[in-house]
């Protein structure tokens, strides 16, 4: 099955490239920069990597960006995760960036979208792996800082396919957000968020009634309420679920209670991806592979879960059809 999983082309809409960051990288940059890290070594780094919950993570994660000073830093660590997106068999990825984890340390706005954006054009071309970017806020921050990246993000706006919320999301709901979203609509902006990864079903509801969400980020705690669960079926929402994260962040205590599979036969748009992967220790093959030995996924299974995800996603209607042909040559051949 392991064999099968790597072969199984695959699409990834939950990656944050701020997560990507493995230590190796960060100590490279740390050193070319002269910023020193918190972690005296590679190793005393890693063993940071142990959380009870997301906010333990984010404290950590937001910390490994401050090394992040110039555009060739912002592409290196694009271009390395596209590297290791071609290593997992990945075609497509539609990856978030937190500008505010940037521009409020006084790196400019343009620097880091330009690193980005430079090492996905270059990916495209050197390794066939395609892109799309997704600009993501802070939601522990206020919604008016929020709106002065959408502003900022104005003369950049064809770089961007979609708005999305990440960050602390307890105590932060989707309420505080409606304006923005709003407003990015109005710019033609896809929406998506985080809901429903450690906050209640209802923030997923608001999400969907409030930000008029396209896609749904993790959305696990749906599985708490069947009215929701309907809902997200009959729209056929894509949500991107994340299983290693959910492990590592202890929103299940064990795989074996992870939902993708209860969600999958009901008939939901479900989809697996990395969210941090250098932090959640595995890329899309690892996810797979936790998920199928933990649930009795099916061949068939992974066939439906990458081919929601290629209906999903944003690649055009040409890519998708390329996508669609790998993956029923894959479910034939091998
Ligand atoms: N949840 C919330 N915020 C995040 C995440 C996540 O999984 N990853 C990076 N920022
Ligand atoms: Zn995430």
């Amino acid at each position: 099955m392991k064999k099968r999983i790597e072969s199984l082309p695959k699409i990834e809409l939950h990656l944050h490239i701020e997560g990507t960051f493995e230590p190796e990288l960060m100590f490279e940059i740390g050193k070319r920069n002269n910023i020193a890290l918190p972690y005296s070594s590679i190793e005393e780094l890693r063993k940071a990597y142990d959380f009870n919950n997301l906010q333990d993570f984010l404290d950590i994660y937001y910390a490994g960006c401050n090394v992040l000073q110039k555009e060739k830093d912002f592409y290196d660590l694009t271009y390395a995760y596209f590297e290791k997106a071609k290593e997992n068999n990945v075609l497509h990825a539609e990856i978030f960036f937190d500008p505010q984890s940037h521009t409020d340390r006084g790196i400019a706005f343009e620097i880091v979208v330009n690193g980005i954006t430079k090492a996905m054009d270059d990916a495209e071309r050197n390794l066939g792996v395609s892109s799309k970017l997704i600009l993501s806020f802070l939601r522990h921050l206020r919604e008016a800082a929020a709106i002065d990246i959408l502003k900022m993000a104005e003369p950049f706006r064809d770089k961007f396919i979609a708005i999305g919320l990440d960050s602390s999301e307890l105590g932060n709901p989707p309420d505080k957000f409606r304006k923005v979203y709003e407003m990015a609509a109005a710019q033609n902006y896809k929406r998506v968020a985080h809901a429903g990864e450690e906050g209640p079903a209802e923030y997923i509801w608001d999400s969907l009634s409030m930000l008029k969400i396209n896609r749904l980020d993790h959305g696990n705690r749906a599985m708490e309420d069947p009215r929701l669960l309907a809902e997200l079926m009959h729209r056929k929402i894509g949500l991107t679920l994340c299983p290693l994260s959910n492990l590592k962040l202890k929103v299940v205590n064990d795989m074996k209670l992870h939902p993708i599979k209860k969600m999958l036969d009901f008939g939901i748009k479900v989809t697996v991806n990395s969210d941090d992967p250098a932090y959640f220790g595995g890329y899309m093959n690892d996810n797979f592979i936790a998920i199928t030995e933990a649930l009795d996924i099916s061949v068939d299974d992974l066939y439906k879960l990458s081919r929601n995800a290629m209906e999903v996603c944003w690649a055009t209607a040409e890519q998708k059809k390329i996508f669609k042909t790998k993956l029923d040559n894959w479910l034939l051949i091998d």
